[in-house]
């Protein structure tokens, strides 16, 4: 039984993972944290394998150092992971030789949003994307559109066409992120939405994935939790475990 310890258990994330948890063969939930725990006392206390973490993006970081540290698998589901600070982590695990997985996103149908993105930005660099979550979410945009934008910048074989830009209210086209315009959209009655399109000559083409039960995201947790264990690095994105 692999021993795993869920940072932000009351969370909608949180008690979603503590229930899968519950409900698995092989996983074993021995504890959980709320916003005023002492993270790094509840890992002496409950000596678990892995960590997951559901929290805020202000604390991701943090928290992540706090359980390498103390040698134990961090499974990231917090957003808000920087670039820099991703290679921060992935430095600080290599050299302890230590498996963790930082995923934007855990849903599978996501992930695949994702890839099928980086595919098309090989024959249409122009891409924007609109991603719409709960008015809740601390930080925008979204781990999953900053991601996409690595991926479709990484992937595209020419630059995006420059479009002309007097913006009469400021922030009218968005931020940007590797040329990559990211739209975003904060409502009520939403969980989480990404639209990536994709622009040609006389034609768009529309990636989309929606969510509408927290539960779309529990196989990818629990597989992360699984494969942290037999990795010697830090890994960045589920797409490198599937
Ligand atoms: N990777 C993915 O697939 C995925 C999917 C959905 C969401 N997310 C991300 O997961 C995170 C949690 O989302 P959620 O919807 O579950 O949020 P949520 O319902 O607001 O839950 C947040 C949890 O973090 C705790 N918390 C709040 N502030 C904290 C602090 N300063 N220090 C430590 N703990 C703190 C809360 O504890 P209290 O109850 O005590 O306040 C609660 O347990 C967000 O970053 C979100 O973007 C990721």
């Amino acid at each position: 039984m692999i021993k795993i310890l869920v940072s932000g258990a009351s969370g909608r994330m949180g008690q979603e993972t503590v229930k899968a948890l519950q409900a698995s063969t092989h996983l074993k939930f021995v504890g959980g944290t709320l916003r005023h725990d002492d993270l790094a006392k509840a890992i002496t206390q409950h000596n678990p394998d892995v960590v997951v973490d559901f929290t805020v993006a202000s604390q991701g970081q943090r928290h992540a150092e706090i359980i390498i540290e103390h040698n134990v698998h961090p499974v990231m589901g917090t957003t808000g992971f920087s670039e820099k600070t991703v290679k921060i982590l992935q430095e600080l695990c290599e050299k302890k030789q230590l498996g963790a997985i930082i995923a934007p996103n855990f849903s599978i149908a996501a992930v695949l949003m994702m890839q099928y993105a980086s595919l098309t930005s090989k024959y249409f660099p122009d891409a924007e994307i609109i991603e719409a979550h709960h008015p809740k979410k601390e930080e925008s945009p979204s781990g999953t559109a900053i991601k996409t934008a690595e991926l479709i910048a990484a992937n595209r074989k020419e630059k995006p066409a420059a479009a002309p830009h007097h913006a009469i209210i400021p922030h009218a086209r968005g931020a940007t992120h590797h040329d990559v315009p990211i739209h975003a959209i904060r409502l009520p009655g939403l969980i989480a939405e990404q639209s990536v399109i994709f622009g040609g000559d006389g034609e768009t083409l529309c990636i989309t994935h929606r969510t509408f039960d927290r539960v779309c995201f529990m196989p990818g947790v629990m597989l992360a939790c699984e494969k942290v264990m037999m990795l010697k690095k830090l890994v960045y994105g589920l797409e490198n475990i599937l």
